[in-house]
């Protein structure tokens, strides 16, 4: 254990081109680390205040007054300690002080100065009760954008190779080729078109949501046939995007929660989804509820903007039996600390947890850690893009090192 001697926040840009910050801390002991916090576009009402309102010049001169004097002298490896202090010098319940960012970008490096230290890799000083490190997540890998991610594409926000083997070489390989394919069907059938890549990496094209998930199906089928991997379609609607006065407004129809509720059970049965996510604007807890009792059995039912990686609004889901699934976004929520406390409630009460990126991502791969930390069931992540591709094989590196 060693004091933290300096603690530092810069801005620096993100995937999208917009700033972000990053800290850098280091220790007593010599060990020195850095981490940048991503940032979201289709982001849940009751995440947590990614920067304070004057955006991230007021986050560093936040930090530079306020955060990083409080930061010296404590252990890095009480993150708890760490945690708790940022949340004391923010004061607000949704970091709109001192910025959610902030509070990820100082977490996460106060951990990686802890592995450094120790000569641990970073999933280990992260790693959960029951936790060893065996059990790899599987990939959700985005291979067609749209929704707020893919201007001009259809309203569903993802189509995704939801790929599922027990080696992540493997797991990544499959998601990699069904990208592929999906580009190749999709430059088939749209000759004079030009393609374009979302904020995800996944390709962006002017079909519907339909077509979309017939090409995604068709690809998953091939890539199975031909690597003899597991991988099948999923999907994240991000519906609380297109749901306005009570409707799902699609380009081609509109529908009342009842009439999505049996739309997304077909979509299920019809192109055998293994991943569903934000089927529901983010308050439907109900509409969740009667999703995973109808198709919970045979698909991850995921909540993404409805839990915002955050305890309290997990446990209103898990009263109403809304999802068999979360999806973690340490920035949703802010902390490591706060992180963890829902990642235990959701396996402890017999809940998937789905390890994320965000649309706005930093070329790092401590995602990676946090996934195989956490035992989560999933990595969702991007296939294309140095930032997206740094998770991928910073996970390649750990199944080398664990021999998986
Ligand atoms: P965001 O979206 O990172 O733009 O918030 C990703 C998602 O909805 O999963
Ligand atoms: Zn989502």
């Amino acid at each position: 254990m060693s004091r933290i001697t300096s603690a530092d926040l810069f801005g620096i840009y993100d995937s999208r081109g917009r700033l972000t910050v990053e800290a850098s801390i280091a220790l007593a002991s010599g060990a020195r680390s850095r981490a940048g916090a991503p940032s979201g576009a289709s982001t849940g009402v009751h995440e947590v205040m990614a920067f304070p309102k004057g955006g991230v010049p007021e986050a560093l001169a936040t930090f530079r007054a306020r955060v990083g004097p409080r930061l010296i002298g404590l252990d890095a490896s009480d993150q708890r300690a760490v945690d708790a202090a940022i949340h004391e010098v923010d004061g607000t319940s949704d970091f709109s002080s001192i910025g959610g960012n902030t509070a990820t970008a100082v977490s996460i490096a106060a951990a990686m100065a802890t592995a450094e230290e120790t000569g641990r890799p970073l999933w280990k000083v992260l790693a959960r009760p029951g936790v060893d490190g065996r059990s790899f997540p599987a990939i959700a890998g985005n291979c067609l954008n749209g929704g707020r991610h893919a201007i001009g594409g259809p309203d569903i926000q993802e189509f995704i190779a939801f790929a599922d083997c027990a080696r992540p070489e493997d797991s990544i390989r499959a998601a990699v080729r069904v990208h592929g394919l999906v580009g190749e069907e999709l430059h088939r059938r749209l000759p004079k078109t030009a393609l374009g890549r979302g904020d995800e990496g996944g390709w962006v094209a002017g079909v519907s949501n339909l077509e979309a998930l017939e090409i995604l199906t068709d690809a998953c089928a091939k890539a199975r046939d031909e690597l003899h991997l597991e991988v099948r379609p999923g999907i994240d609607l991000a519906a609380s995007e297109f749901f306005e006065k009570g409707k799902y407004r699609y380009r081609e129809q509109t529908l009342d929660t009842e009439g999505q509720v049996g739309f997304v059970s077909k979509l299920v049965d019809r192109f055998d989804l293994r991943f569903v996510e934000d089927p529901f604007d983010q308050e439907a807890f109900d509409a969740f509820a009667a999703l995973t009792k109808a198709v919970g059995g045979r698909t991850l039912v995921i909540g993404d903007d409805i839990f915002v990686t955050n305890e309290h609004r997990l446990r209103m889901g898990l009263e109403r039996r809304s999802t068999n699934s979360i999806l973690i976004k340490v920035n949703q929520v802010g902390t490591l600390t706060d992180t963890f406390a829902t990642v235990d409630l959701a396996r402890s009460q017999g809940l998937s947890t789905v390890t994320s990126h965000r649309s706005g991502e930093v070329p790092e791969g401590w995602l990676a850690h946090v996934a195989l930390g956490t035992g989560a069931r999933g990595l969702k992540c991007g296939i294309l893009g140095g930032e997206r591709v740094a998770k991928l094989n910073e996970l390649l590196r750990l199944g080398r090192a664990t021999g998986t």
